[in-house]
């Protein structure tokens, strides 16, 4: 059984030694593919492996096509719109991510990346605090959740919402529940966005939006680019002197925006928000794990696909 590690963007090398104990202990291989630039690199790797360890990387129905032998894929990590899910179920294949298991890392540079924002991009003229501002986190899932938690230590008043997610959920945790997006954007001057890529989300981040929230305005985006519309975030940097956009992944337009609001946008130069040694070896070994029960036992559990 071989199982195949494919990470454009590798785990720390703490975390896949960790993932190959698991997968020797059970009697399986390991094969690891790391940094690869080519897409061919990708398409030769997976042609004898029985189960492919992903991260960001892509799995389309070509790589599927490919990979003659896969029985599974797991996505370490929450979202899972860079597999198509279709395909891999015509292609009898599972598709698991490990939810949770990264959440904590992506919460904690939310707050890097907030400090970094309140206080001009540390370009030594003076901020603002956090504290006391109201932060709205969209969508309450496992990351929302974590955010939630360290906001309260900054002295926020944290509102949350989340189609999915009970109200009295989110309240339970002391975070104030409103009843939809617009109303969390016209509430909070800062907002966190959690919503994954979906055909519902996409550009869904949009000028009205942005325009709605109150001054000194900020979006902190370590979800996904598709989520917010460029056009109407150009128009909004444009119209609003105070507001910011802070994102972990770089739009089409990063150069673009770098140039001309020096002050007021930036980006990681790679997406970050996974890349810490716990969240690699929670997100790998988990992933592992699942495989080796899946295969040994027929464990679906985390399955997303039908
Ligand atoms: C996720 O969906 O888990 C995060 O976006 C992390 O992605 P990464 O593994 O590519 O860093």
């Amino acid at each position: 059984m071989k199982v195949l590690v494919a990470t454009d963007k590798p785990f720390a090398p703490v975390a896949v030694k960790g993932i190959q104990q698991v997968i020797e202990a059970a009697g399986f291989e390991l094969a690891l593919l790391e940094k690869y630039t080519e897409k061919s690199q990708l398409l030769d790797a997976v042609k004898d492996a029985d189960a492919i360890i992903i991260r960001s990387d892509n799995i389309d129905k070509e790589v599927l096509d490919a990979a003659k032998q896969l029985k599974i894929v797991v996505r370490a990590g929450a979202g899972y719109d860079n597999v198509d899910l279709e395909s891999a179920t015509a292609h009898g294949v599972c598709v698991m991510n490990t939810p949770g298991q990264n959440s904590n890392a992506v919460a904690e540079l939310v707050f890097g990346m907030l400090v970094y924002g309140v206080r001009n991009l540390f370009n030594g003229t003076s901020g603002t605090e956090l504290k006391d501002k109201k932060l709205g986190i969209l969508a309450y899932g496992n990351v929302g959740r974590n955010v939630a938690r360290i906001a309260k230590g900054f002295g926020m008043e944290v509102y949350a919402y989340d189609a999915y997610c009970p109200a009295a959920l989110i309240e339970s945790d002391g975070v104030k529940s409103v009843g939809s997006t617009e109303e969390l954007f016209k509430t909070c001057e800062i907002i966190s966005l959690h919503i994954p890529a979906t055909e519902e989300t996409k550009k869904s981040i949009n000028y009205s939006l942005i325009s709605s929230m109150p001054k000194g305005a900020i979006i902190v985006n370590t979800a996904r680019k598709e989520v917010i519309d460029e056009d109407g975030l150009v128009k909004a940097l444009e119209e609003r002197p105070d507001f910011k956009y802070l994102s972990d992944i770089k739009p089409a337009i990063d150069t673009e925006l770098a140039e001309k609001y020096p002050t007021r946008y930036f980006a990681t130069p790679k997406k970050m928000g996974a890349q810490t040694a716990e969240a690699n070896i929670n997100a790998g070994i988990a992933a592992a794990e699942q495989i080796v029960d899946f295969i040994k036992n027929g464990n679906e559990k985390f399955r997303v696909n039908k």
